[in-house]
C-alpha cells in the first residue's frame, strides 16, 4: 500500500513541485493550503506524515501542529522551516513533530525523513503483527481432493479481489488459518500487515477498545487516545479468527464496517475509514448460533461474500497420503533423519483413522514419529496406538447396536483390543471430567495411581 503524505504550505510553487516529486517516488500525496484544510484532510485521507510549513499566510505553523496531533495523534509530522529559524523547529518537536527541515531542501533529503518514518512505525506495529519467515504460496497448501481443488481456486480469485469479505470454515485443524495467510501473501495486500484476532481469547471487555481503539478520557484509564487493530491493519488484511464468538454487543459494530467501511474509536464522534480486507473464520455452526440468537443473521450475510469450506481430513482420501509425505519430507529436514516412507500397512492405518484433530493431528504424529523412528520405513508398529487400532473411529465390539438374537462378532474380533478401546475411554473420560487431576481421575477409575499411570504408558 502506498503510503500517504500531505503537504501543507502557503506557496503554491511548493505544493505543486513537492507533491510531484512525491508522487513520482511512488507516495500517494494530499496538499493544502492553509490550516483549515489541512485539518479536514486529515480527518478524509488519513496520512501517515504530514509536511508542514511552519509560516502560513496568517496563521502559526505551531497551531496546525496542535490540531493535527489532536485529530490523529499517530500522524507524523515534518516542520518545514525557514532557513535558521532553530527556535520555532525546538518548539514544534517540543510539541510533537517528528523532525524539522529546513528550506530549501531538496527532494532526497524529505525521502529520507520519510523512509526514517517509515521504519520506526513499521517497528512500532511488529508488536502486533503475525510474523512469518516466508510468504506462503499455494503450492504450500496441499490439496488434491475435488474439494480441495476448488479452495485452492478461491485463494486464487481472492487473492486478485483484495477487497472481498471472506468467511473460512472448517473443523479445527483444517488449514483455516493457512488459508487466510494463503490469501493475504497472494493479494497485493502482501506488502502491508496482515493481523490476526482471536475474538475468543480477548476478554469480551476489552475485544471492542482492541479493535476499534479508543479516545482519551473515553473511561477511566484512557489517558491517551490508543489505535485498535482495524486502524493498525491500515492497508493490509485483519484476520477475525472463531468469529462466532464475538460477542452479540459488538456485532453491529462490526456489521457497520462492512458495510460502510467507517467505524469510532469508543468515546469518539468521527467516522475513521480504513481500507483492509477482513477475513472471518470459524469451526462452529453459525447457522444453529443465528437461531440461538448468539449470532446476527445480518452480519452472517456480510461476511458470508465468498465462503470457504475446509472439509474434514477423514474425508480427503489420497490427501491423507500426500500430507503424510510432505511432512516426512519436512520432519526428515528438520530432525536430519533420512527416513525414505510408509509401509503399505501404516498407510492404510493412517487412511482408516478418523483424524478429529484433522491435519495438525496428523503433522504432530509425523513429528514424534520421525523423531522416534530408526528404521527405513515407517510401519503399523510406530504409528500411536490409536491409529493402530482405530476403525473408522466407529464403536465397535461391545458397544455395537445390533437387534437383539442377532448379534454376533467381527471377523478379526479382538477382545483384547476391545478390551483396549474401553480402558482408553473411560481414562480419558475421567481424566477430562476430573480436570486432568491424576489422582481423582484414579480414584474415580477405581485404580491405584500406579496402574493408571501404567496404562497411561501403554495407551498414549
Ligand atoms: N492443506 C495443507 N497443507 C499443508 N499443511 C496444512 C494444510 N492444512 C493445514 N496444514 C497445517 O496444519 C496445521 C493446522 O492448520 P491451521 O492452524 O491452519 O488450522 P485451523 O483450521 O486454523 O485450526 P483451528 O480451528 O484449531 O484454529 C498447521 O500447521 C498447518 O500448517
Ligand atoms: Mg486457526
Amino acid at each position: 500500500m502506498k503510503k500517504k503524505i500531505l503537504i501543507v504550505d502557503d506557496e503554491e510553487f511548493i505544493r505543486l513541485s513537492l507533491g510531484e516529486g512525491l508522487k513520482d517516488l511512488g507516495y500517494k500525496v494530499a496538499t493544502a493550503s492553509d490550516g483549515a484544510e489541512a485539518e479536514e484532510k486529515v480527518k478524509k485521507i488519513k496520512p501517515q506524515i504530514v509536511f508542514l510549513d511552519m509560516r502560513l499566510s496568517n496563521e502559526s505553523g505551531l497551531d496546525v501542529l496542535t490540531k493535527v496531533k489532536e485529530i490523529d495523534s499517530e500522524a507524523e509530522v515534518v516542520i518545514m522551516t525557514a532557513y535558521g529559524d532553530t527556535q520555532t523547529a525546538v518548539k514544534a518537536i517540543k510539541l510533537g513533530a517528528y523532525d524539522y527541515i529546513g528550506k530549501p531542501f531538496d527532494l532526497q533529503e524529505i525521502d529520507i525523513i520519510i523512509k526514517k518514518i517509515i521504519k520506526s512505525n513499521e517497528l512500532q506495529k511488529k508488536l502486533y503483527i503475525y510474523e512469518k519467515e516466508k510468504r506462503l504460496s499455494t503450492e504450500d497448501l496441499i490439496g488434491e481432493h475435488p474439494l480441495m481443488k476448488e479452495v485452492l481456486k478461491r485463494i486464487d480469485v481472492l487473492a486478485k479481489n483484495d477487497e472481498v469479505t471472506v468467511l473460512i470454515r472448517g473443523e479445527s485443524g483444517t488449514g483455516k488459518d493457512l488459508v487466510a495467510s494463503a490469501i493475504h501473501d497472494n493479494s497485493i495486500r502482501n506488502n502491508s500487515a496482515m493481523i490476526k484476532i482471536n475474538c475468543a481469547s480477548i476478554p469480551k471487555q476489552f475485544l471492542e477498545s482492541e479493535l476499534f481503539g479508543f479516545e482519551k478520557n473515553s473511561f477511566t484509564g484512557a489517558n491517551e487516545r490508543k489505535k485498535g487493530l482495524m486502524e493498525i491493519a491500515d492497508g493490509g488484511t485483519v484476520f477475525l479468527d472463531e468469529i462466532g464468538e464475538m460477542p452479540m454487543e459488538l456485532q453491529p459494530k462490526l456489521l457497520r464496517f462492512l458495510e460502510e467501511r467507517k467505524f469510532k474509536r469508543i468515546g469518539g464522534l468521527e467516522d475513521i475509514e480504513v481500507d483492509i480486507r477482513v477475513i472471518a473464520a470459524t469451526n462452529k455452526n453459525l447457522e444453529a448460533a443465528i437461531s440461538n440468537k448468539e449470532f446476527r443473521e445480518d452480519l452472517y450475510y456480510r461476511l458470508n461474500v465468498v465462503p470457504i469450506f475446509l472439509p474434514p481430513l477423514r474425508e480427503r482420501g489420497g490427501d491423507i497420503q500426500t500430507l503424510s509425505n510432505k511432512f516426512l519430507r519436512d520432519y526428515n529436514h528438520k530432525f536430519n533423519k533420512k527416513i525414505k516412507g510408509f509401509t503399505k500397512n501404516a498407510e492404510k492405518a493412517l487412511l482408516r483413522y478418523s483424524w478429529r484433530g484433522n491435519v495438525r493431528e496428523l503433522k504432530n504424529v509425523i513429528e514424534r514419529i520421525v523423531l522416534m523412528t530408526e528404521e527405513d520405513y515407517i510401519d503399523v508398529e510406530d504409528l500411536p496406538f490409536e491409529i493402530r487400532n482405530d476403525k473408522k473411529g466407529e464403536a465397535h465390539g461391545l458397544y455395537k447396536k445390533t437387534e437383539p438374537g442377532t448379534e454376533t462378532l467381527d471377523p478379526g474380533f479382538s477382545l483384547e483390543r476391545e478390551v483396549e478401546q474401553m480402558e482408553i475411554h473411560y481414562i480419558k473420560l475421567a481424566l477430562k471430567i476430573c480436570n486432568n487431576n491424576f489422582s481423582k481421575a484414579s480414584e474415580m477409575l477405581g485404580l491405584s495411581r500406579f496402574a493408571l499411570k501404567r496404562r497411561m504408558e501403554k495407551y498414549f
